[in-house]
């Protein structure tokens, strides 16, 4: 009972009682401080130890066990469930409830952006302009008049071959050494993630990571029934204390993670924090999937190595997405797979779609070969230069100082964070009306929990519109952050997504 002193609860807070006490009790049972099979304090006598309703612990209670983390004994009580058993099926059942609303979540905010004349800080897909069709056009004409129909029968599961030679020695140029056989193309880099998690992970085993992340991982990982532990990420990478605590309670199939400009925080690992990952890895038999969806676009003269380059033991399964510098609508990505799971893993990706587009990867070769790919990223690069800096300039300019938010040495996102106490999911409410999208950071939480945190990007707004756009955004946010404060008790009556 003593541990559950420590729970502290708010009631100013946007977040509902029953939210609040069930992450912090989620806390204390992946923290290890209350172990398997444990009985947690009978309902009254919690509520009476916090001073809140009986309602707020039957509610977290309930929450704890559709999420697998305690169950129900009649007659008896309730008890935290051993994490490293499979006995998930009240959890798998919930899950994919949740995966599905999750998505619908997601969907709504993509509409939001798709469909209106918003100034979109919300996406990370590049504007259609910047999309080098002309030159495409050629080598996909070429490729059609050398290969005529060969380039539309079903192309090697693993990929075209010649496309794997290129790719090798393209990414010498990063560091990254590897055979031809452990590279694996795939159609985007969320099927190589769900392939990934097709061929790794079994109903209930548990994969770590950071916290926030990418959704589409996280409803990867849930449609395979998957036990996510999430580990907060900090400016210089994930915190590796907390990462070695769970380790030490869990075996991961695999930790997810984005060493480079984070997605959404836009923050990258020390040189350091890669170096004791990878020595974590080792020490605990884990993989770690390293998604780099944009390494490449750098500002800073710091080091941004990745992962996979300094992987020596080959734990790191790698994986590359063309969509953020390139065409996202080409479907094109790469893996680089250890040997010892590439089977599996190739027997995942021919289940899924058989191979990616042969004409597409044929194209593709071509452009890498002709010159042509290394011409486009200098021009990426020199666009999203310019919008980075002119947004810096104007959050610098506009943003109330109330505002903290994270300056990235490279990539598309900005983090930004109001003041504690506000929700991020009320200001996006209020901003669609505004036309301005920006994506709140519940979406990138395990949990989907209301935050104080949202993410701005760079790829899908001109530059033109970022002043316009960043003014609007902080006008409102002047206005939201007084008329909040005289309401705050009346946010508590606010139903986050979960
Ligand atoms: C971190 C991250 N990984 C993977 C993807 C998916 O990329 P692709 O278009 O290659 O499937 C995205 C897309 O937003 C992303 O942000």
């Amino acid at each position: 009972m003593q541990i559950f002193n420590t729970i502290k609860l708010n009631k100013n807070s946007t977040q509902h009682l029953y939210i609040q006490l069930y992450n912090q009790i989620k806390n204390l049972i992946t923290n290890g401080d209350i172990t398997h099979h444990t009985k947690l304090p009978p309902i009254r006598k919690l509520s009476n130890l916090l001073a809140v309703n009986n309602v707020t612990v039957v509610n977290a209670y309930k929450l704890l066990q559709q999420e697998g983390y305690v169950y129900k004994k009649v007659g008896s009580g309730t008890f935290v469930e051993d994490l490293n058993t499979k006995d998930l099926q009240s959890k798998l059942i919930n899950e994919d409830i949740r995966s599905f609303s999750e998505e619908m979540n997601e969907a709504e905010i993509t509409k939001d952006y798709l469909n209106t004349r918003s100034i979109n800080f919300a996406s990370t897909a590049p504007t259609p302009d910047l999309f080098p069709v002309d030159d495409f056009k050629i080598v996909l004409n070429e490729v059609l008049d050398r290969d005529k129909g060969n380039a539309f029968v079903y192309q090697e599961s693993e990929g075209y071959y010649p496309l794997r030679e290129s790719i090798k020695t393209y990414i010498q140029n990063y560091g990254i050494n590897t055979d031809i056989e452990n590279i694996q193309i795939v159609s985007g880099a969320q099927q190589g993630i769900d392939i990934l998690s097709k061929s790794l992970v079994e109903y209930g085993d548990i994969v770590f990571t950071e916290s926030p992340t990418y959704p589409g991982a996280i409803s990867a990982f849930k449609s395979r029934a998957a036990r996510i532990i999430d580990i907060p990420i900090e400016e210089d990478g994930i915190d590796i204390k907390t990462l070695q605590n769970k380790l030490r309670s869990f075996r991961p199939k695999f930790i997810y993670l984005m060493p480079n400009f984070q997605n959404p925080t836009g923050y990258s690992y020390s040189e350091e924090k890669k170096q004791r990952l990878l020595e974590l890895a080792e020490e605990y038999n884990t993989f770690i999937i390293e998604d780099d969806y944009l390494s490449d676009l750098s500002f800073s003269e710091n080091v941004n190595s990745t992962l996979k380059s300094i992987d020596s033991s080959n734990r790191v399964i790698y994986i590359k997405s063309f969509s953020k510098i390139f065409m996202p609508g080409l479907r094109l990505a790469f893996m680089i797979i250890p040997k010892s799971i590439y089977n599996e893993v190739l027997s995942a990706k021919h289940t899924s779609d058989i191979s990616t587009s042969g004409l597409i990867q044929r194209a593709f070769d071509l452009y890498l070969n002709k010159g042509k790919w290394q011409k486009h990223i200098h021009h990426m690069e020199d666009i999203y230069k310019k919008r980075f800096d002119i947004l810096v300039e104007s959050i610098n300019k506009y943003m109330p100082n109330e505002i903290s938010w994270y300056i990235p040495n490279g990539g598309l996102n900005f983090w930004l964070s109001l003041p504690e106490g506000y929700s991020a999911n009320e200001l996006y409410k209020l901003s669609r009306k505004k036309q301005v999208v920006f994506v709140p950071g519940s979406v990138f939480f395990t949990d989907q929990r209301d935050s104080t945190h949202f993410r701005v990007s760079i790829a899908s707004v001109y530059s033109k519109e970022i002043p316009e756009g960043i003014k609007k955004l902080s006008t409102l946010i002047e206005v939201f952050l007084k008329e909040y404060k005289n309401k705050q008790t009346a946010m508590d009556m606010y139903t986050p997504y979960l």
